[in-house]
């Protein structure tokens, strides 16, 4: 068996250019198969409050939550790194309050590393973090805790100010940074100039992974579908076939046969 993927790992990869495969989990079942699939890391991400609770946006989850997905995720994966996504207002308020909270990932859940959003406001953030011994992957571009402020999901094509970012949470210490709805062009500019690894999610070919929330992966999810995503699989409709067949049989009184009983 290979052995579970580090910061090392992730770092070497950059280096040969051998792209990395991300994706997100957030119970048992699918960790482990996302993890037996050979994908190199996993976030629990907090896109979990959409995917799993249907709320609207990623605002009312809460450390709580992040803790117990994150648990179980982490209970799952025998090869990717483990990385657990910081929820709305769980850093923000202070730098005390957002060590303490990054410290719960890796203490109470298991995981090797935590995320948060931001790029130059959250340096000194993923400084004390970092400096507490806990890898910090940054996430820039769209960062959808911050929707309201950003006045929705809108691509970011603000180069300046990206690359600031970037360069700024490298600087800071992050280990990794998520590039969210970026034009092209400009990610590839982030991923030349930084050392550590850029992981991308609508932000084109050129980062050194990609990431994708995996219900969107997987068809799972039944709303709107945003033109980054491709889908690989129908198992929303799948499911639904199969339930409806079930749902049939019952009233037909077919289910249970004669071997389904005892
Ligand atoms: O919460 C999440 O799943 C994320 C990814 C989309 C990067 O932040």
């Amino acid at each position: 068996m290979q052995s579970q993927v580090t910061l090392t790992t992730l770092y070497k990869m950059k280096e040969k250019a051998e792209k990395i495969v991300a994706l997100t989990a957030y119970d048992y079942p699918f960790a482990k198969i996302v993890d037996e699939s050979g994908v190199h890391m996993i976030l629990v991400g907090d896109s979990l409050g959409m995917v799993i609770q249907g709320e609207s946006s990623t605002l009312p989850v809460t450390m709580d939550q992040m803790i117990y997905h994150s648990r179980i995720v982490s209970r799952a994966a025998k090869f990717a790194i483990i990385v657990g996504d910081m929820p709305f207002m769980s850093y923000q308020a202070s730098i005390e309050q957002a060590v303490a909270n990054a410290g719960r990932f890796l203490k109470e859940a298991g995981t090797a590393a935590v995320k948060l959003e931001g790029g130059a406001a959250v340096s000194e953030i993923i400084q004390a973090i970092s400096g507490a011994g806990i890898p910090v992957q940054a996430h820039i571009g769209i960062t959808p805790q911050s929707v309201h402020k950003m006045g929705g999901y809108k691509v970011q094509r603000d180069e300046e100010r990206l690359m600031a970012d970037a360069l700024e949470v490298e600087s800071a210490g992050a280990f990794s940074v998520v590039l969210e709805g970026i034009p092209s062009n400009i990610s590839k500019k982030i991923t030349k100039a930084l050392t550590i690894p850029t992981i991308g999610i609508g932000a084109g070919p050129h980062c050194d992974g990609q990431i994708l929330v995996l219900h969107d992966l997987l068809g799972l999810n039944q709303g709107h579908v945003p033109k980054f995503v491709k889908q690989y699989a129908a198992i929303g409709d799948t499911a639904g076939t199969a339930i409806k067949r079930y749902a049939n049989e019952v009233q037909a009184g077919k289910f249970p046969a004669k071997k389904h009983c005892y």
